[in-house]
Order: C-alpha cells, then structure tokens, then sequence
C-alpha cells in the first residue's frame, strides 16, 4: 500500500530517503572511548594487528561497496586489499592464510556465491568478518566474526540503503584496522571517524536536490544506452549507477575508468550519447579534476550529452556539463555516499518513465541462493 511505502509509488525511492537513518544506524555504537569497535567479542586487537592482506568477497552491490572501500582501506593501513567477485574468488585457487581477513559483504547474508567464498577462505584458515544486514543469516553463523550494517529492511531487490551502510561498515574495518596497526594515530581516527559520521547529513542535503535528478531521468527514457565515468573512488560510483539502470531500467549501460577512455569506450562516443560523469573534488583531487575536466571535454566534443555530478562550487566543469548536478563537499574517500544518490534516483525513475516495476525488476531476485 501507499502507506507502507511512506507515501512514495515504490519502496525503493523511500529506500533511498532512508539512507541517512541507515548510515547514522550502521555507525553507532561504533566509537567508544576514542575507539573503533567492531565485534568486540569475536575479533580482538591481536586478531586485527596479524592481518597482512585483506580479500573483500562479494556479490553485485555488494561488490561495488569493496571497491568503494578499498581506496580508502589501503590508504589507510597500507595493506593490500583485493575485492573480488564471491563467484570468481571460490573457483580461483586465492593465496590465503591464517593472516588474511576475508570481509564478505552481503545485505542477505543467504547469496550463494559469497556463502561458498567464506567457506572456501575458512578452509584455508582465513579469519572471516562477515558485513551482513540480516540478524543471524547463513554468512555471519559461518564466519568468524559479524559487523552487522543496520539499514533495517530492504524491500526494493536492486539495493540502495544497504549499499551505503555497506560502504560505512567496510570503511570501519578499514579504520579498526589502522588502529590495530598503529598506521593511524587516535586523533587521526578520531578525524576520520567524525567525517564518516557526517555523512548522513550529507546524504539529507543531496536528496534536498533529488526532484531534477527526477525531470532529468524522465528526459532519459528514450536513450538506447547509457555511459558511466569516474576515475579513483569515482569508478566504482559508475558501475553502481551502470548497473541499477541495468537493473531498473532494461537498459544497456556501462561504467568504466576514465583514464580508459582511449583504450576503447571513446568509440562508442556518438552524437547525443548520454554520459553520466562523476567528477573528483577540483579542491581534494586536483589532479584527477583537471584529468577529468580533459575527458570531459574530449566526448563532449564528440556529440556526447553530458550529465555531470560535481561538487558545489565546481565552476571550472560547467562549460563541459550539458546538465549539473551538484553535490555537497566531502572528503574525498567518502565522496561515494553522497555521488551514488542521484544515480539511484536517475535509474528508478528512467525505469518508472519506461513503465517498468521499480521494485520488482524482471529476472531479478533480492537474494540469489541458488547459483
Ligand atoms: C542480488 C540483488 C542485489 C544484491 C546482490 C547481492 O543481485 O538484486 O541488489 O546486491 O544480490 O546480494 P547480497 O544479499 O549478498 O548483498
């Protein structure tokens, strides 16, 4: 009923307004004393400070959210992180031992590709932490430890809440590790901590912004395909925005890197292609800024019809943006909780224009527990 969906015609978009709540939900009770605390009772400090490698596992959206966080994990713990399809990583022959932690991040804690990558890492002795939204699923009863991210239910089967709150739960691995490791000083995490903490007002005042993202994917729904490009924590933000239009809206889409660009997608560039970029903070990124405002340019000059997600302020990008979608300051690493967004309500609402069920995509189930 309308009711149950907060007014809105699907759940998803009142899945996407409680992307705040989820965030402020998955962080608390996370930061104590001055401290990262994860699961306190099954992983300690000298679990952490063994770690010499880190394998984020996963499935779908769920995967894009490793991605997310590896920037943000090696930079802070000089640690190799890989992030891995759950699907590959268990018929792989990965290089583990007992001082790898595989993070398997999964909302339904019941996908079975990810649950066969946490044995699979379990049987070479691998710590497991299990990034889970579902109280005592599959994944988090086999696995070592459970950071549990608190979106509270997803209905909608492409994910939104729990992708954010995701990202949240892997970038706190990520500073349980530094602190374990003493690569970051404790007013450090405190600092980064305090930023990650932020976020979920962040989130309030992009989706303050939301109704012409709305026009704009109306505008949309008769494009043939669409293109995504980020660069550094940029690139993962385009192959979620590439795969929920997939998912939502039947379209081709598809995100790349946009240091690629030459090496094959700037063929695809043709007169009135829609291009979503996302764009680096020209203050926190200025090199990759000033790489981006180059591609930009360069398709623009092609005939592409550009959509660009920039921060405010960002006066340098708009000659090169066709449509602007501005987005609040943040630091860098966390830019992904607030560039994904507007790329969210874009496909739903493609996919609403074209007459298709936002909530129920064909094809698609919210969890994939046969293989
Ligand atoms: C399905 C859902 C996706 C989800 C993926 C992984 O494909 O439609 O939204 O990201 O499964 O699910 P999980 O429950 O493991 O996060």
């Amino acid at each position: 009923s309308a009711a149950e969906k907060g007014g809105h015609e699907y759940f998803m978009l009142k899945e996407i307004e409680e992307q705040p709540e989820a965030l402020a939900d998955t962080l608390r009770g996370h930061f104590v004393d001055g401290r990262v605390i994860l699961d306190e009772q099954r992983m300690t400090d000298q679990d952490l400070r063994d770690v010499d490698k880190v394998f984020v596992v996963a499935c779908g959206t769920a995967y894009h959210s490793g991605l997310v966080a590896k920037y943000a994990i090696e930079h802070w713990t000089r640690l190799p992180v890989e992030v891995e399809l759950a699907s590959e990583f268990r018929y792989r022959d990965p290089v583990l031992d007992r001082d790898t932690l595989v993070v398997a991040v999964s909302q339904s804690g019941e996908t079975a590709d990810t649950l066969e990558a946490v044995r699979h890492a379990r049987e070479q002795k691998a710590r497991v932490l299990a990034v889970c939204n579902t109280n005592g699923a599959q994944i988090p009863r086999e696995s070592d430890a459970v950071l549990y991210t608190h979106a509270g239910p997803e209905v909608g089967v492409a994910s939104t809440k729990t992708f954010l709150a995701q990202i949240a739960a892997n970038l706190m691995v990520g500073l349980a590790l530094a602190q374990a490791r003493g690569t970051k000083y404790a007013d450090e995490i405190a600092r980064e901590f305090n930023e990650l903490a932020a976020m979920p007002e962040a989130v309030r005042k992009v989706l303050g912004t939301i109704e012409r993202v709305r026009d704009l994917g109306r505008s949309l729904a008769d494009a043939k395909a669409v293109l995504f490009l980020g660069r550094h924590v940029g690139y993962p933000v385009a192959l979620e925005g590439a795969l929920k239009l997939k998912e939502l809206a039947y379209m081709h889409a598809e995100g790349f890197a946009a240091g690629e660009l030459k090496h094959g997608p700037i063929a695809l560039i043709e007169e009135g292609l829609p291009v979503v970029i996302v764009m680096p903070s020209p203050k926190g990124r200025a090199v990759l800024h000033a790489k981006m405002v180059s591609n930009i340019s360069e398709i623009q000059a092609r005939g592409a019809h550009t959509i660009v997600l920039a921060e405010e302020g960002d006066e340098a990008v708009r000659p090169f943006a066709d449509e602007l979608i501005e987005l609040p300051a943040v630091p860098t690493l966390l830019q992904p909780l607030v560039a994904t967004v507007p790329l969210q309500v874009l496909s739903a609402e493609i996919a609403r224009a074209r007459g298709y069920d936002v909530d129920k995509p064909r094809n698609l189930a919210k969890s994939v527990t046969v293989e």
